[in-house]
């Protein structure tokens, strides 16, 4: 009998693509097979994204298309990741295109929900764990010279306006050791390039052993000359770790610093924690130890009663902090949150969409100017792959992520993974260069 063949279609962030990876071992080992093409397969996950409404919109759109391949071949669909928790209720519906649903602490019962929904019965797991780390599960990456490693999962932040505490549940950390081994593992298949994952990766944490110690140690592992890691929260910011990431030559000079709002009296309704001076005073100690630092950042306009000044303090915040690039969202009302809670999402659509549109305005030239800085210099890139839109170019990034590119010397040969690149041209997203 031919192996059920699976197509996973990942949505979300980094940690979900990891996540993927996990299914892929998980099913892997239960004899499944993977298929790049939805009508050849028998099984279709989808890995999905809660964050915002535009995330759940993707995944409804997904799963209409998805509608007459069911009905021809009795395909069997399951969601997995961060909306399974919402999809609850439509799953019990009769007829729900959803056979199975897994949320994100349930990935070790799925061979046993495929098998049931193979034979007709539907079913779901969604409920957190306080341990599960799936330490002992070996991703199925596809090999390459850069690979994640989840370090630590869940959140215990509770941001107002986030979801994620609710569909990732409580933070917990992976041994120690364990993570080192594995990064060994990786550089002995090859990989030259780790990155450290969590939801709040810098609050990881083993016995006496904190995310500074582990920064330190994946980077002191040999064969691998990059290390980097997603996404800190800007509480968890000892001299340590600023000491750690300015020190050791391994570990990349880029720390995403997620700020979401300019205005103390917003991020006090966020309950990020800090304020506008303790951001401003952290990012300045950064750039004291680390002037080459690359920082970037994410931003939500529009947040319950956002005022026009409250939001010009963001965009001042922006100004003078000149990152490198930036995410901006529209504020987008999550249920069960403490936001949706307590608060009203009172900022019109309009001017939340006028609100992103300045911010990202604004970006596109600092990012531009940024970018250009770096024009004649040479610097240092670690190669990935084929650049995407153009087979005669390579594609890595600089220690500092920024996407560099650079013509085929050679048409057969990959280049060694870190290279030197002079820069001579610079877009808003990417450096230009020729190989030295
Ligand atoms: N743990 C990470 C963020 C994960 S979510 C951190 O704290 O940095 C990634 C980004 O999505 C957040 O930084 C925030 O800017 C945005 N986001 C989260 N919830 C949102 C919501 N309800 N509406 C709009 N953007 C949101
Ligand atoms: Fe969400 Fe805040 Fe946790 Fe980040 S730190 S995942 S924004 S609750
Ligand atoms: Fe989305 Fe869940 Fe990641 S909500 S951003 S997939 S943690």
């Amino acid at each position: 009998m031919r192996a059920p063949h699976v197509f996973i279609e990942t949505f979300g962030c980094q940690m979900n693509e990891y996540d993927t990876e996990l299914v892929r071992s998980i099913l892997k080992e239960k004899g499944y097979r993977f298929t790049d093409a939805v009508e050849t397969a028998d099984v279709v996950l989808l890995n999905t994204c809660a964050i915002r409404e535009n995330a759940h919109n993707k995944v409804y759109g997904h799963l209409g298309a998805l509608k007459p391949l069911k009905k021809d071949k009795g395909l069997v669909i399951g969601v997995l990741g961060c909306m399974a928790q919402n999809l609850k209720k439509d799953l019990l519906e009769d007829d729900s295109l959803i056979d199975v649903l897994a949320g994100p602490d349930s990935y070790r019962s799925l061979p046993e929900l495929l098998e049931k929904a193979a034979a007709g019965r539907k079913g779901m797991a969604v409920d957190l764990s306080e341990y599960e780390t799936y330490a002992d599960i070996t991703p199925d990456r596809i090999e390459g010279v850069t690979a994640w490693i989840a370090v630590m999962r869940g959140c215990d932040n509770f941001c107002t306006f986030c979801v994620v505490p609710y569909t990732r549940g409580r933070e917990r950390s992976r041994d120690f050791d364990g993570v080192v081994r594995e990064a060994e593992a990786l550089a002995a298949s090859g990989c030259r390039q780790v990155t450290l994952l969590g939801q709040n990766v810098n609050s990881y944490r083993d016995g006496a052993r904190d995310f500074a110690d582990l920064l330190l140690a994946v980077a002191d592992v040999r064969g691998i000359e990059r290390v980097r890691f997603t996404s800190p929260h800007p509480k968890d910011f000892p001299e340590k770790l600023l000491e750690a990431v300015a020190g050791h030559p391994g570990i990349c000079k880029h720390i995403h610093l997620p700020l979401q709002a300019g205005s103390d009296r917003i991020l006090q309704l966020m309950d990020r924690t800090y304020t506008r001076a303790e951001y401003l005073a952290l990012a300045g100690r950064i750039r004291a130890r680390c002037p080459e630092i690359v920082l970037t950042t994410d931003i939500i306009v529009g947040f319950c009663s956002e005022t026009d000044a409250e939001f010009a303090e963001t965009e001042d915040l922006m100004r003078h902090m000149e990152y490198h690039s930036a995410y901006i969202f529209k504020y987008s009302e999550r249920k069960n949150t403490i936001a949706a809670r307590k608060y009203a999402d009172d900022v019109p659509d309009a001017v939340k969409s006028e609100r992103v549109t300045k911010l990202i305005e604004f970006q596109r030239a600092v990012s531009l100017k940024k970018n250009r800085e770096m024009l004649g210099k040479t610097v240092d890139v670690l190669v990935e792959g084929e650049a995407k839109r153009s087979s005669d170019r390579w594609m890595g990034r600089t220690d500092g992520n920024i996407v560099a590119m650079f013509p085929k010397t050679s048409t057969t040969r990959k280049p060694r993974s870190l290279v030197s690149v002079r820069i001579t041209d610079a877009t808003i997203t990417t450096l230009y260069g020729e190989l030295v």
